[in-house]
């Protein structure tokens, strides 16, 4: 039984299978959740990964619960253990939308079934799925190209660094002090992979000789107190033309992505998104694909 946490839960290989599946015809992939439920369980909002993630379970046959986290009540109504423990008797898999990252790491550790992370403050490993097919669809292989993420480095940035470091690219994170990888984070990412990880905290070298810019929002979900200041600091990591006209490698101008909600203004301009060069709404719908990718992967079917 595999779980799915962190995109560091998948080997190289498994990665590279797991994009594969998700570009896969779905009759290719038969109805591996045929008669079985999946749980989806929210603590925070969502629109594509909710809807996305339905869709999917729907497509391998399967049928999808929603439940607010509030409904279940972790560790109020009763102990994540416990709700671990029965639900895995009605679910093939049981998905997570958690505020603590080890909340999902305890359902987890009860669950006789699949556990999927779909969002933690630790990371987004769904995103940084469809990050990477993107990627790979609009530019091909990563192997030495240069990806740049500007912003926070947050639970999107962890996973798109994971996932392209695997796949073999040059990331290079631009983030302010105090809200960048760290010296650690930045040695265990640099050694899961091909690639190579590097940080700046000047925006304009971050972005440079890059294939493709990211950002995310400034304030994550939980973070709302702290807009104001975040706001401020950030203010120069915004991806606007400007920044995007120092990127871009032989190949020609740099795209753009953003795994959405976006804060039009704040860390991405209208311009910028709405460009010839954003990828965001195929990146957006690349979420049910790689959803049904990882799903069919977890419940056994191989490329
Ligand atoms: N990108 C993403 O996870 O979006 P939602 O919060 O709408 O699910
Ligand atoms: N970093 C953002 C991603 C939203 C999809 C958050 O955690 O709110």
């Amino acid at each position: 039984m595999r779980h799915f946490l962190d995109i560091t839960d998948l080997s190289i290989d498994d990665l590279v299978e797991v994009l594969t599946l998700s570009e896969a015809p779905i009759p290719t992939l038969g109805r591996p959740l045929a008669g079985a439920g999946v749980a989806l369980i929210f603590e925070k909002p969502s629109n594509r990964t909710r809807q996305s993630t339905e869709m999917a379970v729907v497509q391998l046959g399967g049928h999808p619960i929603y439940t607010r986290g509030d409904e279940v009540g972790f560790d109020v109504r009763e102990s994540v253990e416990d709700i671990a423990r029965i639900m895995s008797g009605y679910h093939a898999v049981l998905a997570a939308r958690v505020f603590d990252h080890g909340v999902v790491a305890r359902l987890a550790a009860s669950a006789s079934v699949p556990v999927l992370n779909m969002l933690s403050d630790r990371s987004h490993p769904l995103q940084g799925l469809a990050d990477t097919l993107t990627m790979q669809q609009t530019i091909g292989a990563l192997r030495d190209r240069t990806v740049a993420y500007v912003g926070d480095y947050n639970n999107v940035a962890r996973s798109l660094a994971e996932a392209s470091v695997m796949l073999g690219a040059h990331v290079r994170l631009g983030c302010p002090a105090g809200y960048d990888a760290g010296d650690d984070e930045l040695a265990r990412i640099d050694a899961l992979g091909p690639g190579t990880v590097e940080q700046v905290a000047d925006p304009s070298a971050a972005v440079r000789g890059a294939a493709v810019v990211h950002t995310d929002t400034w304030t994550s979900m939980g973070q709302e107190a702290e807009k104001a200041e975040r706001t401020e600091i950030f203010g120069r990591y915004q991806v606007n033309d400007a920044l995007m006209s120092s990127a871009g490698d032989a190949d020609g101008e740099a795209w753009f992505m953003h795994c959405l909600p976006a804060y039009r203004g704040l860390e991405v301009t209208d311009s910028v998104i709405e460009g010839s060069r954003s990828m965001v709404w195929r990146q957006g719908h690349n979420r049910m694909h790689t959803a049904r990718g990882v799903l069919a992967f977890l419940t056994g079917v191989r490329p």
